[in-house]
């Protein structure tokens, strides 16, 4: 019988029941859902709202029920009770009758979800921001192998100026230490707990909310009843700050997938994390990689999907929120399981550092090195620009490269060329006087490296502390 077969003369459709269930997908918040109920009776009974003794029973069966569903498996719930709420209040009165449906004083499953999800998702944050720092140490340890590991720099994906995979990797490692940064902000703004909201305009009860807030380890209560049960920013911000982490994930696994092809030759995947064709011997794919650049829209659309369905919901409650489960649970355990293998994927992944350079020698890619030699002398930027240029033209019709050339080849085109114009070519040397804050030299991405370094151990102090505060 349903919980609110009083007010109803038939039982619900059977198709209408199916509809309406979230059981399916909600019965993974039970361990949210029992902690939350534990706080909520343990205030009831401080307060005096129920006896305590009654208190004590809810809160003693509570914990059996929470150890039951553990130690079993979660088709423990049934789905006639429509969501994990139902079935844990009706788990409860099965259990110890009258004193079970106490429970549910002071509070409504609106304000109790709210607490349920807010408290899921800070958990979940935690573990994203543990693989995502991870990701930041693999980046690291990528950098500081190859300091002075040459390679192209590419715009509009055509060779431009030489730099090195280690400033490379730390392009991506500012990239996340935004996105760590940003799921930060995010845990420290959703830090509020809703529970005491009930429907919608709290109740008349004289509950303790402040304790139930430190029960469960929130920094604050939420400040309006109406936005406590119809807030869904939190789900929208996280997902958002996902979809750009799987953004960067995607770039990411896009240049590896370039790195690998035949056509690159710089990089190989190991065996372990690579698949073959069912057809093609030769294959190696790297299919782990093409998989995250194609999950990355799958998490594009959790976000849009819920925003989409908060657009036009009037306050409070509206029983379309229910939809935000799937688009969270999918986004989290998307973003989880892409983290978990790309970083050990990139781990174990080699470079071909000799076709790196390679590829740096060959795409006159120290012209703008060239230029800047003649500056040097003397002559002004665009002059120089216009004199390499046509330098660069006679290679490509002799077949040469600017360090090929012969000094009377320089010399016919601008007599400011002098024998020290082969150093200012060399790509080693390229690199290392690009020392600028931010550029390539090896020094200068040493010092980016020790600030991420810096940042990677304030995010682990600030990870542990906001773990600290989780109680489920
Ligand atoms: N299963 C519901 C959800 O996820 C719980 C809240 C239901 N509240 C209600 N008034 N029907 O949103």
């Amino acid at each position: 019988m349903k919980l609110w077969a009083g007010r109803f003369q038939k039982e619900t459709n059977d198709v209408v029941n199916d509809f309406n269930s979230s059981i399916q997908f909600d019965g993974r918040l039970y361990r949210e859902d029992i902690t939350g109920s534990i706080a909520h009776a343990t205030m009831l009974g401080k307060q005096g709202i129920i006896e305590e003794h009654e208190a004590e029973k809810i809160v003693e069966n509570l914990k059996e029920i929470l150890k039951d569903i553990e130690e079993s498996d979660l088709d423990v719930f049934d789905p006639e009770y429509e969501d994990i709420h139902m079935n844990v209040e009706v788990m409860l009165t099965n259990r110890i009758g009258a004193t079970g449906k106490r429970l549910h004083t002071a509070r409504s499953r609106n304000d109790q979800v709210a607490l349920d999800m807010r408290m899921y998702v800070k958990k979940e944050l935690c573990e994203i921001m543990d693989l995502a720092i991870e990701f930041e140490k693999a980046l690291v340890t990528k950098a500081k192998e190859n300091l002075d590991t040459v390679m192209p720099g590419y715009t509009h994906l055509q060779r431009a100026q030489p730099t090195t995979f280690g400033h490379y990797m730390m392009a991506y490692a500012q990239m996340l230490k935004r996105d760590i940064s940003r799921l930060e902000d995010c845990f420290e703004r959703m830090d509020e707990m809703p529970l005491g909201s009930g429907a919608l305009a709290t109740s008349t009860y004289p509950v303790d909310r402040d304790f139930v807030r430190e029960q469960l380890g929130f920094a604050r209560i939420t400040d309006n009843s109406l936005d406590g049960v119809s807030d869904r920013d939190y789900c929208l911000e996280l997902m958002s700050d996902l979809s750009i982490m799987m953004m960067h994930l995607s770039r990411l696994s896009e240049e590896v997938i370039s790195w690998c092809s035949w056509e690159w030759r710089f990089a190989e995947l190991d065996d372990a994390y690579s698949t073959g064709s069912s057809i093609m011997p030769q294959k190696k794919n790297p299919d782990v990689c093409e998989l995250i650049r194609g999950k990355t829209g799958r998490v594009y659309g959790d976000l849009m999907g819920l925003l989409t369905t908060m657009k036009a919901l009037p306050l409070a409650y509206n029983k379309d929120m229910q939809e935000d489960k799937e688009a969270v649970f999918d986004a989290i355990d998307t973003v989880k399981q892409c983290l978990e293998v790309f970083t050990p994927m990139f781990l174990t992944m080699t470079l071909r550092k000799k076709n790196m350079r390679k590829a740096a020698s060959q795409g006159f890619i120290n012209a703008t090195d060239c230029a800047d030699y003649l500056v040097k002398k003397g002559v002004p930027f665009r002059d120089a620009y216009m004199i390499v240029g046509r330098l660069v033209n006679n290679c490509l019709r002799s077949g040469d490269t600017l360090e090929t050339m012969t000094l009377r080849d320089f010399a016919a085109i601008s007599k400011d060329f002098g024998p020290d114009v082969y150093e200012a070519l060399d790509l080693t040397n390229c690199v290392n006087e690009r020392k600028v804050p931010g550029g390539p030299a090896p020094k200068e991405v040493s010092r980016q490296i020790s600030r991420i370094e810096d940042f990677i151990e304030d995010a682990e102090e600030q990870l542990e502390r906001m773990r600290g505060e989780l109680r489920t």
